[in-house]
């Protein structure tokens, strides 16, 4: 093909006398790439003269200096003979599927290099390998200034005679690889131009690499996602033309040295997720231009600078999970003009919410939770025209009542949490405290181990964009309201661990959102992930709908049947019933609930067989229908034997795989044991299987109910 292509070029020279074609050996070396040239989207073989061929550009002398091809759905290997595309220049192969190694040493001959881009493909192997030329270590061309390697899967150290010629390199970004061992120390003794440099997202160990103050012209800084350990060493606060240090998710220690007051031009410090400790600098305020401030999970303690407050450009200051404390209510944030996300969530602040807060009128965000916060909720809150996400989560709020009257006027609120607070207070319940279109923008209301009395109030039924409803952990009496089902955007009810009683009612079969599929649950971003502790894993929830669909009425004193509606519930993915005093037959219906998780009927009175139906629950992997009274054979050869024996326990008259006995030494006993436990009214009830499930539900915000003991929300 290449053959006949370059006869038939000759061919057209010798005839037509083209002086503009493209030189020969470039032409080749193109064709070579390879690049798919039937692909639809490069058309090269329609035209001979590859200086007008898609994405090349040649120089007055025909030869190739620009090849510009990103985005092209090009793959394959690239091949050495680009060594001999000596004028290149530009080189740009992004968001590709390139793939294997670079062909050793073919940068050495292209020694015009000015942009190399090759981010976004999949190349791979050892760089150090590849950049050798021919046994020498010569690395990048003294002509390069620009070098993406990133989102690619090379691996390898990164040599100092990689860059070691490279006086005029403006930007290296080699982020989201594989590359090992320390980043190259002295950078900016060989560049000193270098504005850029990204690091992040590789398995790169040691420290911070010295030599950063050469760095004069250093504006971002980047090497998150790494294992690098040390001190941030002292010269990184020399390279004062800094905008961005970024090293979050190593292991650095060590505290945050004052000198890096003199980093005047920083906009963002990210350095979340390490090891840092001591305190914050004193005079932090003289970062004016300090917009993105990120500590949080590092042992930082003592109380913040007054100073800060003069970091007027601050838009998020997320300080979470340190050791911060001091009485909050004495910092005067009015001067954060810009604060729009404020996460101090598992610190030691005491105090109450500052009032000042308030006057941030940009504010979106605000979480204390897991403080030492107490008083109440102020009036002032509601000047925040903003506000969508409050999460205020154990602390030792008081005056329930006002509260709720209060932030009902808060009307884009999305997402709040007050769960921990209010304890033994009584659930206001004075239809009128919210107004018609009180909490008008409220899809998530936590207000969870706060020990409340009283019933389910009606103004709940006011909330018409509540989305998940967490009232577990209280000491709730009275029945379930029917009316909850008129929530049309209701997908997940916990009302776990409380003293309610009666029927469940139908009506909830209702639940618009559970019971179609025509109107799927928003999935759009809150603006802080929320976060729960299950089987301690930490988990983050960055959407609602990521909590998923699901009912919890556990560990309450609720009677009757289990309504036959149930079916229509289709899409439920979690379903909890255990520990009541429901009666009757397991309905056939509960095999309607196709989407169905996780499934606990456990420590009720429930009697009658397990309807062989249940085995179409192809999704269920939790499953528990121990401590009833339910009787006969364990539907044969369905997933219903995968479970464990302790699914099924507690049913003396239940028989059959995964239980051990078999099912011919009980049938005939069945009716005397039926009389028997009616007549005492006995509940079976094993204590060690009600640890083993207790169903909480605990903040609302996790899809997993078994061994929900140790859940923290916030
Ligand atoms: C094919 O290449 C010509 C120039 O050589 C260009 O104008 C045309 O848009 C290309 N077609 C496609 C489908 O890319
Ligand atoms: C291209 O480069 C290779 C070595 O990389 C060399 O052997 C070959 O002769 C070159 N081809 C041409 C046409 O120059
Ligand atoms: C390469 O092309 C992509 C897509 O147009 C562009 O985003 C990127 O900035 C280019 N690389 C360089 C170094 O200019
Ligand atoms: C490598 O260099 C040696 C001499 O330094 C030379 O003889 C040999 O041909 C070169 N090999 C390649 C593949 O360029
Ligand atoms: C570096 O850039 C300058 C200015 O663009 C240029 O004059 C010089 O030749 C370049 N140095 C190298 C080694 O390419
Ligand atoms: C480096 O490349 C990654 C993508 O691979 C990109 O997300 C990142 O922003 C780049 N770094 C810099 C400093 O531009
Ligand atoms: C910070 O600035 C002060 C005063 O300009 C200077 O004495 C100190 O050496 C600087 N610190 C660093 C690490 O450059
Ligand atoms: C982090 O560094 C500390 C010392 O500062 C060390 O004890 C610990 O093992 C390191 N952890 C990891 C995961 O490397
Ligand atoms: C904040 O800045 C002002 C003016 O620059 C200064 O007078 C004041 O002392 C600073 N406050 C703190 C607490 O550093
Ligand atoms: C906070 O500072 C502003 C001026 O910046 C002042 O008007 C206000 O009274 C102060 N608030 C408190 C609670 O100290
Ligand atoms: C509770 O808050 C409301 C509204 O702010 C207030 O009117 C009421 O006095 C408070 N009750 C107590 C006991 O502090
Ligand atoms: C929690 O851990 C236990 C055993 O460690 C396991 O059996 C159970 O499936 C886990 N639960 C969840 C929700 O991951």
């Amino acid at each position: 093909m290449a053959a006949r292509d370059l006869l038939f070029n000759l061919f057209l020279i010798g005839i037509f006398c083209i002086n503009h074609a493209c030189n020969q050996i470039d032409r080749d070396c193109l064709l070579s790439l390879p690049f798919d040239t039937s692909s639809p989207r490069l058309n090269w073989s329609n035209s001979l003269d590859c200086c007008h061929w898609e994405g090349i550009s040649c120089d007055h002398s025909a030869r190739v200096t620009h090849i510009w091809l990103p985005f092209k759905g090009l793959r394959g290997r690239l091949s050495p003979l680009l060594g001999n595309l000596t004028r290149l220049s530009h080189f740009n192969l992004s968001h590709n599927s390139f793939s294997g190694p670079l062909p050793t040493g073919i940068f050495s001959s292209l020694n015009q290099l000015e942009v190399l881009d090759l981010s976004y493909n999949q190349l791979n192997g050892d760089i150090s390998l590849q950049f050798a030329s021919n046994g020498s270590s010569n690395g990048l061309p003294s002509s390069i200034q620009i070098v993406d390697l990133s989102s690619n899967d090379f691996n390898g150290l990164i040599q100092y005679w990689l860059l070691q010629q490279a006086w005029n390199l403006t930007k290296l970004n080699v982020s989201h690889n594989s590359f090992t061992g320390p980043i190259p120390s002295s950078l900016c003794i060989n560049s000193p131009f270098v504005r850029l440099l990204d690091f992040s997202s590789n398995n790169h160990n040691g420290e911070i690499p010295k030599g950063l103050e050469e760095c004069s012209r250093l504006e971002v800084f980047r090497a998150g996602f790494n294992f690098l350990s040390g001190f941030l060493p002292e010269d990184l606060y020399g390279a004062s033309e800094l905008e961005e240090i970024s090293l979050p998710s190593n292991n650095i220690s060590g505290s945050i040295s004052n000198s890096i007051v003199n980093l005047t031009k920083l906009i963002n410090l990210e350095l979340y997720d390490n090891e840092l400790s001591g305190k914050l600098p004193m005079d932090m305020g003289k970062l004016s231009k300090l917009k993105h401030l990120l500590l949080y999970t590092n042992f930082l303690t003592g109380a913040l600078p007054p100073s800060l407050m003069n970091c007027t450009n601050l838009v998020t200051l997320n300080l979470r999970h340190n050791f911060f404390g001091g009485d909050i209510s004495t910092l005067n944030f009015s001067t954060l003009h810009q604060l729009t996300i404020l996460d101090l969530w598992k610190n030691e602040f005491t105090g109450t919410l500052p009032v000042s807060l308030f006057s941030c009128k940009f504010l979106r965000a605000i979480r204390l939770a897991s403080n030492k916060l107490g008083g109440q909720i102020r009036p002032e809150i509601v000047q925040l025209k903003f506000l969508v996400f409050l999460s205020l989560s154990y602390n030792t709020l008081t005056n329930i009542t006002g509260a709720v009257k209060i932030l009902a006027h808060c009307k884009t609120l999305n997402v709040l949490l007050l769960t921990g607070n209010f304890l033994n207070e009584a659930i206001p319940t004075d239809d009128s405290i919210v107004g018609f279109d009180g909490f008008k923008s409220l899809e998530y209301l936590g207000l969870t181990h706060c020990k409340l009395t009283g019933q389910i109030p009606t103004w709940l039924s006011k909330l018409k964009n509540l989305q998940v409803l967490g009232l577990s952990f209280n000491r709730i009496t009275g029945s379930i309201p029917g009316w909850l089902s008129t929530l049309p955007r209701l997908f997940r009810l916990n009302l776990s661990d409380n003293l309610i009683s009666g029927e469940f009612p139908k009506e909830i079969c209702a639940l618009p959102t559970l019971v179609s599929d025509q109107a799927p649950i928003d999935d759009s971003s809150l603006i802080l992930s929320i976060f729960a502790t299950v089987n301690g894993t930490f988990l983050e929830f960055s959407s609602l709908s990521n909590l998923g669909p699901w009912i919890s009425v556990a560990n309450n004193n609720l009677s009757g049947n289990i309504p036959i509606e149930i079916g229509r519930l289709k899409q439920l993915h979690g379903l909890n019933f255990s520990h009541n005093n429901f009666i009757g037959n397991i309905p056939d219906q509960i095999s309607e609930l196709t989407n169905l998780e996780r499934l606990d009927l456990s420590g009720n009175q429930l009697f009658g067989e397990i309807p062989a139906s249940l085995s179409r629950l192809h999704f269920l992997h939790q499953f528990s229908v121990a401590n009833n009274n339910l009787h006969g054979a364990i539907p044969l050869g369905t997933q219903l034997q995968s479970f464990d024996a302790s699914a099924y326990e507690g049913n003396p008259q239940l028989c059959g795989a995964p239980l051990p006995h078999e099912c011919a030494s009980i049938i005939g006993n069945n009716n005397d044991i039926q009389k028997d436990k009616d007549g005492l009214g006995f509940r079976w009830l094993h204590i060690s299987t009600v640890l083993g499930f207790i169903t909480g539900f605990l903040g609302v915000s996790i899809p997993l109910f078994f061994n929900s003991i140790n859940r923290r929300v916030a």
